[in-house]
C-alpha cells in the first residue's frame, strides 16, 4: 500500500533534496526577524523556554503528523486530508484542517512578502555604505523613512512576489530544488559570523541572561500563546507547506529522523539569530520590545562598524532574502498545487494569480507600515490589543488558525487515521511510534485546549 498514490506534480529526487526544500521552508524571516523581536517584546528567558519546549513536544510530533498526510495522500492539502478521511470512513469534514493550513499560509505570504522586501531593500542600502559610520539613532531614522514610503514597499515586496512566482511556476524540480541547494549552508555560516562578532563587541551576558534566564513573571498567557503560535510558524506547520512538501517526499525516507532533523536546524538559526542581535540591542540601549524593525536597526549597526562590513552585511540581507524567499515558495505551493488539481489551470497561470493576488493583499501590509489610517485601527482579541491591519492578521494567523490548524492535524491524525496506516508511513522502532502517538493523541489536544481555555477565561488566568 505504501506509495500506492502519486503526485502529479513530481516528487523530491532524493531524501536530501527533501531535507533541503523543508529546512527551507522552515527557516526564514520567523527565525531572523520574528523570533528576535517576539522574544523581546514577551519578556525574553521564559518566552524563550516555552518555545523550546513547545518544539520538542508539539512541532516535532505534528511535523510528524502533517508529512505523513501529504505522503500518504498525495495532493493539496485539503485534498490529501479528505482522501485519508474517506479511506479511514470518517467524515469528509476533517479536510478543514487541510484547507485552513492553505488560507493561513496565503496570509502569511500577503505580509511576509511585505517583510522579505525590507530585507531586500537593506541589500542595496547596506552595499552602498548607507550605514558606514552613522550613529544608532540615525539608522533607526533610515528604517522609520523607508516604512513611510508605500511606493517602495510596493516595488519591492513585487520584486519577491515576482521571483518567487517565476521560480514555482517551473516546478518541483528544476525550480524548488535548485533553490535551496546553496542558500541553507551559506546563511547559517554568515549568521554565525554576525552572532561571533556581537557576542565580542556587544554586551553577550546580558544578552544570554535576557534570552536564557527565565523570568516567569514576565510571561503573560498572551505570550504562552504566542510561543506555541510561534513553534507551528517557524516549523511551517498548520500551514499546508509540510503536507505539501511530504506529498512530494519519496516512499521509503524516515519521516520521523528528517522531521527532528529539520526542527533542530531551525532552533539553532533562530537561537543563533538572537545571539547576534541582542548583544547589539544592550550594547546601544536599545529596547528588546523595539517590535518588527528590531533587526533593522540593530544589525546595521554592527554593519556600520565592524570591518568589512559592507561586505558582510550585504551578504547576510542577501541571505535572509534567500531564506525569506525559499519560505515564500513553501506558502505559495499548496495554493498553487491545488488550482492544478481542481481547477485545471496551467502550473504557470495558478502561480502567476496567486502571486498578483496576493500582491495586492499585501498593499495593506504596506499600508499598516506607512500609517495610512484605513490600515491602522485599533482592536482588541483576547485581551490583546492590536493596531494594524499587519497586526491582527500575523495575530490571526500565528496566534490562532495555527494552533487551531494544528489541533485539528492532531486529533485527526492521532485519533481518526487507522492505527496501522500511521505504523506503516511512519515506519520507525516501537518507542518512538508509542511517543509519538502519545504526543499527538495527548498531549498536543490538551497542551492547545489548555492555552485557549485559559486565553478566554475559562480556566483561571
Ligand atoms: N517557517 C517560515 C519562517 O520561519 C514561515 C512559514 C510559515 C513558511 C508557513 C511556510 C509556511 O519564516
Ligand atoms: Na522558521
Amino acid at each position: 500500500m505504501l506509495g500506492a498514490r502519486e503526485s502529479i506534480h513530481g516528487q523530491w529526487s532524493s531524501r536530501y533534496a527533501f531535507i533541503l526544500a523543508a529546512t527551507g521552508a522552515a527557516v526564514g524571516l520567523g527565525n531572523i526577524w520574528k523570533f528576535p523581536y517576539i522574544m523581546g517584546e514577551n519578556g525574553g528567558g521564559a518566552f524563550v523556554l516555552v518555545y523550546l519546549l513547545c518544539i520538542v513536544l508539539i512541532g516535532i510530533p505534528v511535523m510528524m503528523s502533517e508529512v505523513l498526510i501529504g505522503r500518504r495522500g498525495r495532493q493539496s492539502p485539503g485534498l490529501s486530508v479528505k482522501t485519508l478521511a474517506q479511506e479511514a470512513n470518517a467524515s469528509t469534514r476533517w479536510q478543514i484542517a487541510g484547507w485552513s493550513g492553505l488560507v493561513a499560509s496565503y496570509l502569511i505570504l500577503s505580509f511576509y512578502a511585505v517583510v522579505a522586501g525590507w530585507a531586500l531593500a537593506y541589500v542595496f542600502k547596506t552595499a552602498r555604505g548607507d550605514f558606514s559610520d552613522v550613529s544608532a539613532d540615525a539608522i533607526g531614522a533610515q528604517f522609520g523613512a523607508h516604512l513611510a514610503d508605500p511606493w517602495l514597499l510596493m516595488t519591492w515586496s513585487a520584486v519577491i512576489l515576482f521571483v518567487t512566482v517565476f521560480v514555482v511556476a517551473k516546478g518541483v524540480h528544476k525550480g524548488l530544488e535548485k533553490a535551496v541547494n546553496f542558500l541553507m549552508p551559506s546563511l547559517f555560516v554568515l549568521l554565525a559570523i554576525m552572532a561571533i562578532y556581537s557576542g565580542m563587541n556587544g554586551a553577550f551576558g546580558e544578552a544570554a541572561e535576557f534570552m536564557f534566564k527565565p523570568d516567569f513573571s514576565k510571561l503573560t498567557i498572551n505570550g504562552v500563546l504566542l510561543a506555541l503560535g510561534h513553534a507551528f510558524f517557524t516549523l511551517s506547520l498548520a500551514s499546508g507547506a509540510m503536507i505539501i512538501y511530504g506529498a512530494y517526499l519519496p516512499a521509503n525516507v524516515s519521516i520521523a529522523k528528517t522531521s527532528m532533523l529539520i526542527a533542530l536546524v531551525d532552533t539553532c538559526v533562530a537561537i543563533v539569530a538572537g545571539l547576534a542581535i541582542y548583544p547589539l540591542v544592550f550594547q546601544y540601549g536599545l529596547t528588546p520590545s523595539e517590535g518588527p524593525g528590531l533587526i533593522f536597526v540593530t544589525l546595521p549597526i554592527a554593519f556600520g562598524s565592524m570591518p568589512f562590513g559592507t561586505l558582510f552585511g550585504t551578504l547576510f540581507f542577501v541571505m535572509l532574502v534567500f531564506a525569506a524567499f525559499t519560505s515564500a515558495i513553501a506558502m505559495i505551493e499548496s495554493t498553487v498545487a491545488w488550482l492544478v488539481e481542481r481547477k485545471g489551470l496551467s502550473r504557470l497561470m495558478a502561480t502567476v494569480t496567486t502571486g498578483g493576488s496576493l500582491w495586492l493583499v499585501g498593499l495593506l501590509t504596506v499600508f499598516s507600515f506607512s500609517g495610512a489610517g484605513w490600515a491602522t485601527f485599533t482592536i482588541t482579541i483576547f485581551g490583546k490589543t492590536l493596531s494594524s491591519y499587519f497586526e491582527v492578521v500575523d495575530y490571526l494567523t500565528s496566534a490562532i488558525m495555527l494552533p487551531l490548524g494544528g489541533l485539528a492535524v492532531a486529533i485527526f491524525v492521532g485519533w481518526t487515521m487507522k492505527r496501522k496506516v500511521t505504523v506503516e508511513e511512519l515506519n520507525t522502532s516501537a518507542l518512538a511510534y508509542g511517543i509519538w502517538r502519545f504526543a499527538i493523541r495527548w498531549f498536543t489536544p490538551i497542551a492547545v485546549a489548555v492555552v485557549f481555555l485559559h486565553l478566554i477565561g475559562v480556566l483561571d488566568g
